[in-house]
């Protein structure tokens, strides 16, 4: 298990699991051989909704906790799709409390069990949402200091593996919140019309707040979810690709009727017995596979030009070894 301290959201110096040295953080975080997707803070974020955040949130979480992890999910969006997705209904305290309280470690008093059943030794918990988190965002707008880094405060000291933050579908100060308390963001996108201009738009923003972070926040990658096999769906994908040769990330997770069915019944896709899950189910953790070389060593290049690119074109340096080499 590991603790987030007030260093981790901001740049540190540690070995990685690799032995290559990282730019990272010197909180008590461990990052664990050859997984270390683990000991990170991850964000998904898109200001489009519908395209699958918190799917792919909670599917992440879930490929996680099957892999023995404590997982602590931040549901950030006032529509609580996250903390309802994990089975959790009857909420007391929310993440709405812990940024009021603008307090360090002030989310450990929210957290509580996700109602879902995970085999083996790993758990999800869930920092819930709920509707007056929607004005929150009012009122961190009129306050000129913790406006943005309120969830980072909120989130020191809280023990987690990995802390997964669902992000609303805006790019409003609460996404940005959970871009400061992250160290790492994937942008989630369905390969649809005009899904590369949103999918620019916020890879731009994320790039301005690694700037401000002076690169503690890494993108490491674009997920495209909801890929049917209509020629449309390929066209906009290539488009992705195009756009965006070597941050979208393969495997793609295709649109299946078992993914819509487990997020209405509020249970992890292993749960459900039914054509398309165990695809569904490799899917995502091929994703987390793909994410881990991409999140154990920080994008040295992000937040800064690096030679050899198009003319601003921003190159995003990993590690480059296994198939997270860029
Ligand atoms: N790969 C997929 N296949 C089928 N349905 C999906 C898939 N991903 C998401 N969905 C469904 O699409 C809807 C929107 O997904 P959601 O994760 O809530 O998006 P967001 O968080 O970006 O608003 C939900 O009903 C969800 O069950
Ligand atoms: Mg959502």
């Amino acid at each position: 298990m590991a603790r987030i301290g007030r260093a981790f959201a901001a740049a540190g110096s540690v070995g990685s699991a690799t032995g290559v040295a990282t730019r990272a953080r010197t909180s008590t975080i461990r990052e664990v051989p050859g997984s270390s997707v683990f000991g990170v803070i991850l964000a998904a974020v898109n200001q489009k909704g519908g395209v699958g955040k918190t799917t792919v949130a909670l599917g992440l979480a879930a490929a996680a906790a099957r892999r023995g992890r404590d997982v602590l999910v931040v549901d950030l969006d006032p529509q609580a799709n996250a903390t309802t997705g994990l089975g959790v209904w009857d909420v007391r305290a929310t993440i709405d409390d812990a940024l009021a309280a603008d307090r360090p470690g002030a989310l450990r008093d929210v957290v509580v069990d996700a109602a879902w059943d995970i085999e083996g030794p790993g758990r999800v918990r869930v920092a819930p949402s709920g509707p007056a988190l929607a004005g929150r965002e009012m009122q961190l707008a009129t306050d000129p200091i913790g406006a943005q880094d309120r969830l980072a405060v909120a989130l020191e000291g809280v023990d987690a593996d990995m802390v997964v933050i669902d992000c609303p579908p805006s790019l409003g100060l609460l996404t940005v919140n959970g871009l400061f308390a992250a160290d790492t963001a994937i942008v989630v996108t369905e390969p649809g019309a005009w899904a590369t201009d949103g999918v620019s738009q916020i890879v731009r923003n994320i790039e301005r707040i690694s700037d401000r972070r002076q690169g503690a926040l890494r993108l490491a990658g674009i997920v495209v979810n909801r890929l049917g096999r209509t020629r449309d769906a390929r066209y906009w994908h290539e488009q992705l690709r195009e756009a965006h040769p070597s941050l979208v990330i393969d495997p793609p997770i295709r649109l299946r009727a078992a993914i819509a069915e487990a997020s209405a019944a509020s249970l992890p896709l292993g749960a459900l017995d039914r054509d398309g899950v165990r695809e569904a189910m490799a899917e995502i953790d091929e994703v987390l596979e793909v994410l881990s070389p991409r999140v154990a060593v920080p994008a040295l290049g992000l937040g800064h030009d690096a030679p050899g690119g198009a003319p601003g074109e921003r190159r995003y340096e990993m590690v480059r070894s296994g198939h997270g080499a860029f």
